[in-house]
């Protein structure tokens, strides 16, 4: 089956997940043999946006890149990935706009548990008044209205939320339905081994 080239884009606060679960439907994606690059708004601030920082107009630059990156890269059939907080809904939109193919995943956390958690230390520094701007804590989230997928990552596992996406690309046919014969674990690892040889993924 040819697959129409697509961007699947994360939205969320910092530390809801973006990162872990784009990188996951990745690994899988190139698993089915797809083109699939990820553009990753931690990764991107180091090169392609690097200088930029966090007022609106900063971020709304981000975005826009991240986003035109995107689109170059879905309609020459790829499989784009996007994971940046991306914190403006008219910007998405926008975005959305360029594209034939554009999914919007969600990864929806509480601030509670985001700070509770707080992998990088930068709520505690937030709330400290140390780093001003923090999205979700004096900086504005405008959360997706309709998003395509809704991943709950307080309450789901990681394999639940990337199988909702799974699951959802398959019914929209973007891309195809799961081989049957699957490979072992001990194939896949190889596999994977040789795609971060390659930088394909990290
Ligand atoms: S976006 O708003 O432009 O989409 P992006 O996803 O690229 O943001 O970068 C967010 C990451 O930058 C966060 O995960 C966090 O590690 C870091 N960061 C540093 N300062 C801020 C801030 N003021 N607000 C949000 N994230 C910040």
């Amino acid at each position: 089956m040819e697959t129409p080239g697509f961007t699947l884009w994360f939205t969320g606060l910092s530390g809801s997940g973006k990162t872990t679960l784009a990188k996951k439907v990745q690994r899988e994606l190139l698993m089915r043999d797809l083109n699939v690059e990820l553009l990753d708004g931690d990764v991107v601030r180091t090169n392609l946006s690097k200088g930029l920082g966090f007022s609106k107009e900063d971020r709304d630059t981000n975005v826009r890149r991240i986003g035109f990156v995107a689109n170059l890269l879905a309609r020459n059939g790829a499989v784009s990935i996007a994971a940046a907080i991306s914190p403006y809904s008219e910007i998405r939109d926008e975005i959305r706009g360029l594209h034939d193919n554009f999914v919007e995943v969600y990864t929806a956390c509480s601030l509670e548990t985001l700070t509770e958690r707080d992998v990088k230390g930068l709520y505690k520094k937030a709330l400290a008044g140390e780093i001003k701007g923090f999205t979700g804590v004096d900086d504005p989230y405008e959360a997706p209205e309709n998003p395509e997928v809704y991943v709950d990552t307080e309450t789901e596992a990681i394999e639940q939320s990337t199988d909702k996406i799974m699951r959802y690309l398959e019914q929209r046919g973007l891309i195809p339905a799961a081989p049957g014969g699957d490979i072992s674990a001990e194939e896949e690892e190889k596999i994977l081994a040789r795609l971060r040889e390659l930088s394909f993924v990290s």
